[in-house]
């Protein structure tokens, strides 16, 4: 043990591997609380719901549960409806919402991640919008106190810009301890900086707190998954396939390196989005899906599928059936294990 000790320590001032003396004291990491999720995209992240498209009905929460996912993840743009200056009041009109789509979700049988979505004036000036985010989570903690374990918080949904990965162990820090104060136990799911990429994760220490989850989003090749999207500058081009044995080595090894972050900090670790955008050819797109998803599980890592209904969809929302190949890719190989 001390000559494994000493040559970490000789290779750490060596800088040939970054140091990783935490690993040594840490524990196996528990399993993530669910496994299967669906990310209800584009609806309550718009400035207003229904605006993106999409509004989020109670059959559809059942039609996942009954397709076999354990979660949902329901990204909110409270900064929409929150007073810019203190106290930061949040529109009760809101919580009522969010309460239905919990609700739903619960009575489903489902777990229900709900987060802070698209505050983007927090990325741009973080210093000056931390009071905001801390003083919504008092409040969206306090109202949330009694409801179910199966109720998770996931803190702030890809920093970037000035949120840098120092800045976000800090903010995340605080952030645990604002919720920790009326939710002693509930899971706390957090990322790191650059857009919560695997990249940004592996820079970032977790809360010191039990019960969170480290998670990272998933687009890469972003030229694959991205093609065609409009909000994307410069666009993508269109037609871009996917799949050498590179591409395929290239995920096995991004899925190792994030289940290892979980092992060195003995933190469950989830994939909270990854998808592929409809203007991609479907078997392309199912095939990728198909290969993250395994990548993911192989690794005991929990996953999250961006999205439901809009533009990464599974779901076709106006003529109410799925898209068998997606929802397949995902869901049906567990099924088929059962
Ligand atoms: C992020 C963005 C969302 C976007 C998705 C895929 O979650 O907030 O608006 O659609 O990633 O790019």
């Amino acid at each position: 043990m001390r000559i494994l000790a000493l040559s970490l320590l000789v290779r750490c001032i060596l800088a040939v591997v970054p140091c990783l003396a935490p690993s040594l004291a840490a524990a196996k990491p528990p399993p993530p609380p669910f496994s299967s999720c669906v990310n209800l995209s584009n609806a309550l992240e718009a400035p207003i719901e229904g605006h993106w498209g999409y509004t989020i009905r109670a059959e559809d929460i059942k039609r996942i549960a009954e397709a076999g996912f354990d979660a949902i993840r329901v990204p909110i743009r409270w900064s929409a409806h929150t007073e810019a200056s203190p106290p930061h009041l949040i529109d009760p009109a809101l919580f009522k919402r969010v309460d239905e789509v919990v609700a739903q979700g619960l009575s489903a049988g489902l777990k229900v991640i709900i987060n802070v979505h698209h505050f983007e004036a927090f990325s741009s000036e973080p210093s000056r919008h931390a009071p905001q985010l801390a003083a919504m989570w008092e409040q969206i903690s306090k109202h949330y106190t009694s409801a179910p374990d199966d109720v998770i918080f996931e803190l702030i949904n890809e920093p970037n810009d000035q949120a840098t990965a120092q800045f976000m162990n800090r903010i995340n820090q605080l952030l645990v301890t604002v919720i920790r104060e009326t939710n002693p136990k509930r899971w706390i799911i957090f990322g790191g900086a650059q857009w919560g990429s695997l990249g940004g994760l592996l820079e970032s220490l977790p809360p010191k707190a039990r019960r969170v989850i480290a998670s990272f989003h998933y687009y890469d090749p972003f030229s694959f998954t991205h093609q065609g999207a409009t909000f994307v500058e410069p666009m993508q081009p269109a037609g871009k396939p996917w799949g050498t044995n590179a591409e395929h080595r290239s995920i096995a090894n991004d899925m190792k390196r994030a289940a290892a972050y979980g092992e060195t900090h003995g933190v469950p670790v989830l994939l909270g989005e990854f998808g592929v955008h409809i203007t991609t050819k479907l078997e392309d797109r199912a095939h990728w899906l198909g290969h993250v998803r395994a990548g993911a599980e192989e690794n005991g890592i929990g996953w999250c599928h961006w999205g439901w209904a809009a533009e990464f969809r599974m779901f076709d929302a106006e003529n109410d059936v799925w898209i068998a190949p997606i929802r397949d890719a995902l869901i049906r190989p567990n099924l088929e294990q059962n």
